[in-house]
């Protein structure tokens, strides 16, 4: 029986590889590996295939998140509103940040935090505070922001969320670690926010040769405050005016990533066709919920996760297709408000429904750009066969 892998970087590789090789010798040669042009260059080309003003590179996702949090201006202790589902970085950034994540369910359709859920808790959560201004609050944190959490590859309308937000005073960073190369409403991450947050983690739609990360922003004054937080807190060598991170992308992988971001729109576009193809196949199974695109969104299918109702069913799937050889994964099966890690550090937080039966019912199937045909057939048939039984 042949296996059908969740994802196998070695076939993108093994297409691509002299490019590869012809970028990074040049820099092996001349041990430059810190910033510099291959930094520089890569920023530029990132920005520019997005149609963004200003990319900085950064040494991971979660990295990405800590300082854009850092530049928005979080003050110890206060609280930003995050989605319970989602990938652990998305809160530990705030904590590390210094700042408190207060955990807001998610839409059980699109697996987002929409604007509607931020409305409706800003609604029962804002008092009149002493000033002019409502104030919001979680036990004694402040809200003072936002993470908008693009999952999977599907956008939050930022738009509608930016006037939330705005219209309580708050700020937003959107986690786009999972949805480079998305949009809504023809726009990408970054346009309604203080920054967008990318990974280049392997296995994400555009996937360094180890960990990565990028921040973009269209303010000229954040995008010079992320390059001194990157090295120390120094603009000038030596000199620093206040605490930094040693956080660079390294220039070995901005030379790797700019030979793979040429590829992005190709394997997007396979990504797309994999997932309009299962979510065809998939339409008449009763029991599942489908990751249908939100209206005005370009979905990148980062992950395919649909949601398999019934007690136990999602677990006795994944056996199913593991049993033949197929490969499944659970992002995620645990609540963020539910990890150990953030027990005491977080203020109560409400029921959060959607987030704990998501964790029980979402499955993930393989979507990556070179799984074949045959390869999706073969998921297919075993999946239309345990559910459709
Ligand atoms: C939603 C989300 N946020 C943050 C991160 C953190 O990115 P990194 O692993 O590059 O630190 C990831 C990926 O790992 C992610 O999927």
């Amino acid at each position: 029986m042949i296996s059908v892998p969740f994802f196998d970087l070695t076939r993108q590789y093994a297409t691509m590889e002299k490019e590869i090789l012809d970028a990074i010798l040049p820099l092996l040669r001349s041990q430059q590996f810190i910033l510099g042009p291959a930094v520089s260059e890569f920023e530029g080309q990132f920005a520019h295939a997005f149609g963004l003003s200003r990319a900085v590179g950064v040494s991971s996702g979660t990295d990405a998140l800590v300082l854009s949090l850092v530049a928005s201006g979080l003050r110890p202790g206060q609280g930003v509103l995050v989605p319970s589902f989602t990938f652990f970085a998305s809160a530990s950034a705030i904590s590390l940040a210094g700042g408190t994540p207060v955990f807001l369910d998610v839409d059980p359709a699109s697996f987002l935090m929409t604007p509607e859920i931020l409305d409706r808790f800003l609604r029962e959560e804002t008092r009149p505070g002493p000033g002019e201004r409502p104030v919001t609050r979680r036990g004694n944190h402040l809200i003072s922001g936002v993470m908008a959490v693009h999952l999977y590859g599907q956008m939050v309308d930022m738009e509608e969320l930016y006037r939330v937000a705005r219209s309580h005073g708050l700020w937003i960073v959107e986690d786009a670690c999972q949805s480079v190369g998305a949009r809504h409403s023809d726009r990408p991450p970054g346009l309604f926010s203080n920054a967008a947050a990318y990974s280049f983690f392997p296995t994400k739609n555009l996937g360094g040769a180890g960990d990565g990360g990028m921040v973009t922003t269209e303010n000229p004054d954040f995008a010079d405050h992320l390059l001194r937080l990157r090295v120390h807190g120094s603009r000038k060598r030596y000199e620093h005016e206040e605490m930094g991170y040693n956080a660079r992308l390294d220039a070995l992988q901005a030379r790797i990533l700019s030979v793979k971001l040429s590829r992005l729109g190709d394997w997007t576009t396979r990504r797309r066709e994999l997932a309009g193809r299962y979510n065809e196949a998939f339409r008449d199974l009763p029991g599942t919920a489908l990751p249908v695109p939100q209206p005005e969104c370009l979905h990148v299918y980062h992950q395919y996760t649909l949601r398999i109702d019934g007690e136990g069913r999602r677990d006795s799937l994944r056996t199913f297709l593991s049993e033949r050889g197929i490969g499944s994964e659970v992002y995620y099966p645990i609540p963020l408000h539910r990890q150990e890690a953030f027990a005491g550090l977080v203020p109560g937080t409400s029921p959060l429904p959607v987030s704990e039966r998501l964790c029980r019912e979402v499955i993930s199937l393989p979507v990556f750009p070179e799984l074949t045909d045959n390869e999706q057939e073969r998921v297919i048939d075993a999946v239309r066969a345990f559910l459709g039984r």
